[in-house]
Parts: C-alpha cells; structure tokens; sequence
C-alpha cells in the first residue's frame, strides 16, 4: 500500500467512530475506492476496531460482495439473468470456470482474469450474452466462449 492509499485509508477512517458495528460500512467504502479490500487495509481496520483480522477476513469471505484480490486484467462478466438463462448462460459459466480454473466471483492468482456474474447485462436481445472488459458479446454459447477466452491467451481481443 502506497502513501497515497494510506492517506484514502486514514481518511475513509476518520468518518467512523471505531465501533465494531461499523465494519460493514468500512469494508464496503474501502472496497468502493480500493476495488478490493487490501489485506494492508484489514490490518488497518483490525486495529481501529479493535476486531481480530481473522473475523474480518471471515466476514469478508462469507459475504460475495467483497472481494480480497485486485480486479484481474481482464474481466469477463457472464449475464444470469431469466433470458440469458433460459438460453443456456449456466453451461457458458460452467464453460468458463472450465477453461479459466476459476469459480464465478474468483480472481486468478496471477491476476490475469477476473470471473463474474450479472443479473441482466440490459441487452437480453442478444441472450445469452457477457461482457469482456466492458464490451458486449452476444449470442454466446460454451464453443464461444472458449474462442472469446483463447484469443484473451493470445493477447488479442475476439469479435465472437
Ligand atoms: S438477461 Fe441477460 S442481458 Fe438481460
């Protein structure tokens, strides 16, 4: 954590009183500025709530909203919602949990991929669709994805 984050830390901090209570909402801000929550911060909360590190890891564990790695590089975003659904999304997340050994909400370890879901990516026209860094790609299927994924090995983008 640079002094840059520090500073963010401190000041994200300085709203809060050091009452146990306030853990959710610490987490929650320092995550919406952060991205994740740094294990530098958990420590830096630990102390300032006077909480065990250990129960604010479990805490961040157990609820999906957090997050204890960075974003990867790349962030596919698999739609779950009812039209990509009934068209088949779960066999394309199954897919992509196949290709990229990674759980839906997981980061790889060496931060190349970052693995999602939605509720309704608002293109449902285009069913069963997911975004990779931000962009649409629609009309998937299990076969696709895998082209989509091989050409992020290859370090080029896929128009699938
Ligand atoms: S349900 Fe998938 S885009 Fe709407």
């Amino acid at each position: 954590m640079d002094e840059w984050e520090e500073e963010v830390l401190r000041e994200i901090l300085s709203f809060y009183r050091g009452e146990r209570s306030e853990l959710i909402p610490i987490l929650l801000e320092i995550q919406a500025n952060f991205g994740y929550l740094p294990k530098e911060a958990i420590l830096f909360v630990s102390e300032f709530l006077n909480v065990p590190e250990g129960h604010i890891y479990s805490v961040a564990s157990f609820y999906k909203a957090f997050r204890l790695l960075p974003l990867g590089k790349n962030r596919i975003t698999i739609c779950r919602g009812t039209a990509c659904h009934i068209r088949g999304a779960h066999q394309i997340l199954q897919e992509a949990e196949k290709v990229l050994g990674l759980k839906e909400g997981e980061t790889s370890s060496d931060l190349k991929y970052t693995l999602d879901t939605v509720a309704c990516l608002g293109c449902c026209a285009l069913a069963p669709c997911l975004t990779l860094d931000g962009k649409v790609h629609g009309l998937m299927s299990p076969e696709k994805i895998k082209t989509v994924l091989a050409s992020l090995e290859d370090g080029g983008e896929s128009d699938v």
